[in-house]
This record gives C-alpha cells, structure tokens and sequence, in this order.
C-alpha cells in the first residue's frame, strides 16, 4: 500500500523521498537555466581582449561587425567609421544569452531582442543595451584593445 509519508520512502539509495525531491528539483532549475542559455551570465567582462583589424573581413568596411572573442564574454566589434571601432559584450542584458550578429545589428535567440550597430535595444524583449566595452588603437590603428 502507497504510503503519504515523505520520509518513510528511500527512492534512490538511502536518501529520502524528501531528499531526493529536493535534489530533483535543484537538478532541474539547473537544467532550465541552462536551457535559457545563460551560459554567459556570470562570466566577467573582458579586460585586455587584443584585435588585429585585419583578421576580420567584415571590419575592413565602415558598418561592418565581427565576434573577436569567444572565450568568456563574447564581444564584438564595429567598425563605426574609418578611423573608430566600437566594441560590446555580446551577453544579453536580458538574461544572459550571447547574442548573435545578424548583419549590421544584434538579436537575442533566446527571446527576441535586438539591438542596432550602436548597441541601443530596438525591439523585441524589452532590456537594456548591450554593455559598451572601451577601444584603443595603437597609432597604426590596425591593433585594438578592448578593456572593460
Ligand atoms: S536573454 Fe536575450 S532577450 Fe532574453
């Protein structure tokens, strides 16, 4: 006969069906924040992040955005004129999510987001704008370095 106490029962190896509820449940918030791709949530702005421009095609033309580093927070790179770049973490201020470059601009694949070349949300989820990183050039401009 089923019993409707919660502590009678050892469903996995000697821990209660308390215990093992409570482990369940733990397990599974772990597995949906995962799922909300928050894989880049926690992860610490870049600091020192160094670009060769030429290692980018897309940077060789004024609008152009490329991802520069994949390690950590993701962050990309715009080319905001001839002679000026801009960076942002790609980690949406929503939840986390890295976002993805569509052309001249950001979107969220979690929940919709976008966000303009300028970083600046433009629709979907409504959130903030992407976290703008500093840029210098060296005197060639051809090398940039990306500081939080
Ligand atoms: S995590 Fe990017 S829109 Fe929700």
């Amino acid at each position: 006969m089923p019993s409707d106490n919660l502590t009678d029962v050892t469903p996995c190896g000697g821990c209660s069906r308390r215990e093992f509820l409570a482990h369940s449940s733990l397990a599974a918030v772990a597995t949906l924040l995962a799922a909300c791709g928050s894989d880049t949530a926690t992860a610490p702005l870049p600091n020192g992040v160094t670009v060769r421009v030429a290692d980018y095609p897309a940077l060789a033309t004024v609008g152009g955005i490329s991802q520069v580093s994949s390690t950590g927070t993701p962050v990309a790179v715009v080319r905001s004129s001839a002679s000026t770049f801009r960076a942002f973490s790609l980690r949406c201020p929503h939840a986390g999510t890295t976002v993805q470059i569509t052309g001249g601009s950001f979107r969220c694949p979690n929940h919709g987001a976008t966000f303009n070349s300028s970083g600046a949300w433009t629709g979907g989820e409504r959130t903030s704008s992407l976290t703008e990183l500093k840029v210098t050039a060296n005197a060639a401009g051809d090398i940039l370095t990306i500081t939080s």
